[in-house]
């Protein structure tokens, strides 16, 4: 690790660990040997875990036409890939729902942001795949995930100052020597969590650097942008947004797939808005 981020968590003190019920869970996912009884298992034995699968799995997005009551009903008909994404939404819905006032966003806001840039980037790369198209979901869910731990440190620094005008990223960078990005990556590679997508939450700001995890830097960097430009969750880093060329080029950016996913965005992030205020009450 280099120094300076080695010098900034300890600054931090400690950065947000991963629920205990996620990280298993991802173990039984990556394990080749186990069944989704196993992880039927695992997710039941979680309140908030099974609140959010049994809610999702019976969100008009699926249009089932029976309810569905059981985690182990949700496991078979949702399959593991979509699986795979709820436990991560789940587990980083509480992380994220917190205000950050250092980016000047309220609270939920942050959880809103990560879902719509998650929704966007999942459509945006389904033309490479449906598991690009998950793995998109989980870099666009977790890209902004190092702002929970530069919070910490922004909370005593009044940001309103000309000192912190200009690229919010670039102030990070010129303040901490590091940006959210990198602190983010950080924090995704000790969770365990495959380089790609460690290689797309560290370059999400400047997808052509990236280097295994480019397509879903990409993917994450345009669905980012159309968050933004939706009002999804607006801080002090997106008001200077800059797409990336490149990126662009590579998932076909266009204006009919704007208006295709901001369609399809907004009622999804309204879905995760209820789900997070059902969760506060809870
Ligand atoms: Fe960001």
């Amino acid at each position: 690790m280099n120094s300076t981020l080695d010098k900034l968590i300890a600054q931090i003190g400690e950065l947000p660990p991963l629920p205990v019920v996620t990280q298993k869970a991802l173990d039984v996912i990556r394990d080749p040997n186990s069944s989704m009884g196993d992880l039927a298992k695992i997710l039941s034995m979680d309140e908030a875990m099974t609140s959010l699968v049994l809610r999702w799995v019976n969100s008009a997005y699926y249009g089932l036409k029976y309810p569905v009551s059981t985690v182990q009903q949700a496991v078979t008909f949702l399959g593991q890939r979509t699986l795979h994404s709820l436990v991560l939404a789940a587990s980083v819905a509480s992380l994220l729902d917190r205000s950050a006032p250092g980016y000047a966003l309220e609270r939920g806001e942050l959880w809103r942001h990560s879902i719509g840039v998650a929704a966007g980037a999942r459509l945006i790369a389904a033309k490479f795949g449906q598991r690009i198209a998950e793995e998109a979901y989980h870099a666009g869910l977790l890209c902004d995930i190092g702002k929970l731990a530069f919070e910490v440190l922004l909370r005593n620094v009044d940001t309103s100052t000309e000192e912190w005008q200009g690229d919010f990223r670039e102030m990070e960078y010129i303040h901490y020597g590091v940006d959210h990005a990198t602190l983010g990556a950080e924090m995704a590679r000790r969770w365990r969590l495959p380089n790609t997508l460690v290689d797309a939450i560290a370059h999400h700001h400047n997808p052509s650097e990236a280097e295994e995890g480019f397509l879903l830097a990409a993917a994450v960097h345009v669905a980012d942008a159309a968050a933004m430009s939706l009002g999804i969750g607006i801080g002090k880093d997106g008001l200077q947004y800059i797409l990336d060329e490149a990126a662009c080029e590579k998932v076909g950016w266009s204006d009919s797939m704007f208006n295709d996913l901001s369609a399809r965005i907004i009622p999804f992030v309204e879905e995760a808005d209820q789900y997070i205020r059902a969760r506060r009450k809870s």
